[in-house]
């Protein structure tokens, strides 16, 4: 029975499939959504309405719309991406609106503007050397296990200043499970479920965020028992709205899960992908390997050596692109005024942007789907249609920290390691993240990096 198309007959967009009477398309997208959005936008064009039980969708799929959505001054919604989300990150910037959300990011953007990351690229280094300290000549790894340890260590240490102990393992634990939940909720009926409909999903993410408030409350008291410093948390905690207010426990609470949730799973699924990508591109990966030795030689990299590896720099690029970890930007919600291509959306319509479906369309990025990181810097790459994390007012907040813990993970990976990665590229498994939906080997070789020489 058509949904689509009923209801939305005065809007000026293209109807996508007919979908189920309540649930939309719901079965369709639940089995495969990045397939589905992909075939959305290849059978009816850029402007797609359809739905998803009882939500009307505009999906858009070219840069110039989605720059108007995403960089419109409007305050629109966001998207309630269901009941399990919400227990996970509170009231934190990326679910609020409006005023509650001004005041949230002028709180926690400082803790992470550029000029301080610089300050968190110390803990990087240290936490890499740390981790492949642990590694062997000739060890198989699960890359993306490796990835998240190496991260979720940067996460403890940038947001508590502390080491990975018993609690800091209880919290990432807890997380994971978390976020796993999420993700299956996400994907199928579970999403349209009212709140107070009890699933054994429900009863597990819930003692899952029992273990994260103790932990993470915990973890918070101690960083405000000790006192001002120089980590995230000691940043929220410092900061001050313009009426002099602080955040309470409860917001700080809220925060430093989404700093932690949205901090570290996104950048250790890049960098999995980055490595299944390098594996099949040996062409670039030798490069990588010959700039990291040209510029580090011996040495750990350190925040400079950002701007000093433009192919990794590119790598980084490329993988964003091929898979961006946000595989849909938090879908906006239209208000009154919101426009597209000087139409009017009407209000309630959740308006959805996806990097993963744009930054594989040949109109911008010739050869779509090949790895080609010597595409960034010429005309093969369209700037405008590269968007992994977002744009306009609610951008990602922590995307300077997240490029310069990209780049300066792959060096020093690349610089110690070689990452024998056995197998065909896994097909992404999308939730929060859209990470690899199967076990990515790896055959660790270790490298003995050249000699740093001065003025190379
Ligand atoms: C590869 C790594 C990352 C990717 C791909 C990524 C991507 C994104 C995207 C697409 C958004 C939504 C932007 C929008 O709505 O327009 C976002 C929001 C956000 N990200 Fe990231 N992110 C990454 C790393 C990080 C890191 C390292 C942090 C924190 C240190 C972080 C914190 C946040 C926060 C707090 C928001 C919500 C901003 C708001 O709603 O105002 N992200 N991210």
């Amino acid at each position: 029975m058509p949904l689509v198309g009923r209801g939305v007959g005065a809007s000026p967009f293209v109807a996508g499939p007919r979908g189920w009477p309540l649930v939309g398309c719901l079965p369709a997208f639940g089995r495969d959504p990045l397939g589905f959005l992909a075939r959305l936008h290849r059978d009816h064009g850029d402007a797609v309405v359809w739905r998803l039980g009882p939500l009307r969708i505009l999906s858009l799929a070219d840069p110039e719309r989605i720059a108007e959505v995403l960089g419109s001054p409007l305050d629109h919604g966001v998207l309630d991406i269901g009941w399990m989300f919400r227990q996970l990150v509170g009231d934190s910037v990326i679910r609020s609106e409006g005023a509650a959300w001004r005041r949230r990011r002028a709180l926690v953007q400082p803790a992470v503007r550029p000029n301080r990351v610089r300050g968190f690229a110390p803990a990087m280094a240290e936490c890499a050397a740390e981790h492949l300290d642990g590694w062997t000549d000739g060890q198989r790894v699960d890359v993306l296990r490796e990835m998240t340890l190496l991260t979720q260590r940067i996460a403890v240490r940038t947001l508590f200043g502390a080491e990975p102990g018993a609690r800091a393992a209880a919290l990432a634990g807890a997380m994971a499970e978390a976020a796993h939940e999420i993700g299956v909720e996400l994907r199928g009926p579970g999403v349209l479920l009212p709140g107070w409909v009890p699933t054994p999903a429900r009863r597990r993410i819930r003692r899952a965020v029992g273990v994260i408030d103790t932990e993470l409350g915990e973890l918070v008291r101690e960083r405000a028992r000790e006192g001002s410093a120089d980590d995230l948390v000691g940043r929220l905690l410092a900061a001050r709205d313009t009426e002099g207010r602080a955040l309470t426990p409860r917001e700080v609470r809220d925060e430093a899960v989404t700093l932690w949730a949205g901090g570290h799973e996104t950048t250790a699924t890049a960098l999995t992908w980055a490595w299944c990508l390098l594996a099949r591109s040996p062409d670039a990966r030798d490069a990588l390997h010959r700039e990291v030795d040209e510029v580090l030689g011996g040495r750990a990299p350190e925040h400079a050596d950002h701007d000093r590896l433009p192919w990794t720099r590119r790598v980084v690029e490329e993988t964003l692109r091929l898979h961006p970890p946000v595989w849909l930007v938090p879908p906006r919600v239209a208000v009154p005024g919101t426009t597209v291509g000087g139409r009017a959306v009407p209000v309630g319509t959740a308006i959805w942007c996806s990097p993963w479906v744009t930054q594989r369309d040949a109109r911008w990025f010739p050869d779509p789907l090949a790895f080609r990181p010597e595409r960034w810097g010429t005309p093969d790459a369209d700037a405008r249609a590269h968007f992994p994390f977002g744009a306009g007012r609610r951008a990602c907040l922590g995307a300077r920290f997240a490029q310069v813990e990209l780049v300066l993970l792959l060096a020093a990976v690349a610089q110690h390691f070689h990452l024998d990665v056995r197998g065909g590229i896994p097909p992404p498994l999308p939730g929060l993240v859209a990470h690899p939906a199967s076990p990515v080997t790896a055959f660790l070789r270790r490298r003995d990096p050249a000699p740093h020489r001065p003025g190379t």
